[in-house]
Order: C-alpha cells, then structure tokens, then sequence
C-alpha cells in the first residue's frame, strides 16, 4: 500500500506533555481528586507524535489508553508529576494540560482514618508546587515553547492573562467550562489562544472544537511558530 508520507513538522523535537488529573492521598485509602479526563492532553500527544514529535506524556490517574508511539509515564501525585516533568527533561516543547490538584493533606496517614468517637478528623491541606510555573522558570534548561492551559468558569480572558504573566509561560490554551459551554470532561472545548510577543499579548478566539481537533490546531500553531523561538 503506498501513501504519501504524512507531513512531519515537528520531526525531531522532544514534546513534553502533562495531562489528567492528580490524586492525593489522604491515607492509604482515600484522595483528593477533580474531575479532569485527560482527554486534552492526551489528544495532543497524539497530535504531536502523528506530526513527528518524539512525545513524553505524564499523565494522572485516568482510565485513557497509551496513544501509539507515545513515551507514557504514570504518576499519582502532584510531587510525582513535578519530579517526572524534571527527568522527562530537556524538551523542545513543554505542554501543561493536566488539572494538578492545588492542595494536599499536610500529613499522610499510614493507616486508614478511623471513625473513634471523638469527631471528624482535622485535615490540613497544603500548597502542592506549581509545576508549570516551576519550568517556566527555570533559570537553565528552560524547554523554548513552554504552554499552560486555563480552564476558568468566567472572566475567561481576564484570569488567563493574568496566570499567563503570573506563571511566566509564552502561550495559554485558555479553556471555557463555563456551565453553558465547555463542561469539564465533556468532548470538546471552546478555545482561546493567548499568545506572548514581547509586552503584548495576542489573542486568537477558535471555534468550538472537538478536543481532538483542538489537539490538531495547536499542534499546527506549534508548527507554524517553531521557526520563531530559538531552540
Ligand atoms: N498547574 C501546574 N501545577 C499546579 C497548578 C497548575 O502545573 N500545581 C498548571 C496547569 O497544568 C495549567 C496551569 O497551571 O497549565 C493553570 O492551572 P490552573 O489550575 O488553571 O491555575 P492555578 O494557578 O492553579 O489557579 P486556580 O486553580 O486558582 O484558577
Ligand atoms: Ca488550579
């Protein structure tokens, strides 16, 4: 069977991707959860493999299949995401779609918490790391395309140029789950793309998207972009 070669404009770069949720632990047990699929980060692995990319996928506890020729690391916890990342590196393209829980329990019980008579038990959650901003600003090593993602229920734009400045990443797939649009875990998404260039930031409003086909643009975006950053 002979087809023309697809085209691969990503040949030859490292694309690293986080994706899913976290899970952490209250005692062996019990966790923190949220709802994220993972669907998006893993549709963008396969996007970027299909365009040549060498791909490491680190993803959260989700029930998704290893997308073909795609390096997959599992990992439970926020800390453990954050130590892959790291060994996962250098990368060309670093891509933050995973739903990192933002806080954990202080302390991990060893045993199972048990019902004693004297109340509830007191839990005390702390910060877990950033790991986007964690890489974003890294003073060496800093993969050349680094990419976050915001999902947010309003001020969409407002809160996802802010954590865009916060965090210090180049781009943000800035992501609506406002009830009436992008529901988390649902099939598809509706995407804005912001964008650093310089002082300013550009924006560009896509089309409500399949999450694969969202994986596909941005893909091609990167593409288009590669030339413009240096490596
Ligand atoms: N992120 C991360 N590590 C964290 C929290 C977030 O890498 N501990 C990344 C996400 O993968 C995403 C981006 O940061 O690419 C934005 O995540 P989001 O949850 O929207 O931002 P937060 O800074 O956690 O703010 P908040 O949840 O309060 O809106
Ligand atoms: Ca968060």
């Amino acid at each position: 069977l002979l087809r023309p070669a697809a085209p691969q404009p990503l040949a030859g770069k490292h694309v690293l991707i986080t994706a899913g949720p976290t899970h952490e632990p209250i005692d062996p047990v019990r966790y923190i959860a949220n709802r994220s699929s993972g669907k998006q980060g893993f549709a963008i692995a396969a996007a970027a493999q299909a365009a040549g990319a060498s791909v490491t996928l680190i993803a959260g506890p989700v029930e998704l299949r290893d997308p073909q020729g795609v390096r997959v690391i599992r990992v439970e916890a926020a800390r453990d995401m954050l130590a892959a990342v790291e060994a996962a590196l250098p990368a060309d393209i670093a891509i933050f779609a995973a739903a990192v829980a933002d806080w954990r329990v202080a302390e991990q019980g060893g045993q199972k918490l048990k019902k004693d008579g004297n109340g509830v038990p007191p839990l005390q959650l702390v910060e877990n790391p950033d790991i986007l901003a964690t890489i974003a600003q890294r003073q060496h090593g800093r993969p050349p395309l680094v990419i976050g993602f915001a999902a947010e229920t309003e001020h969409l734009i407002d809160h996802a140029t802010a954590k865009l400045q916060r965090k210090r990443c180049d781009w943000i797939v800035a992501n609506d789950v406002s009830p009436a649009t992008g529901v988390m875990g649902g099939d598809r998404n509706t995407v804005h793309l912001l964008i650093r260039d310089g002082d300013q930031i550009r924006q560009e409003a896509w089309p409500l998207m399949a999450k694969d086909e969202v994986a596909t643009a941005l893909v091609q975006r990167i593409a288009d972009a590669i030339g413009s950053f240096a490596a």
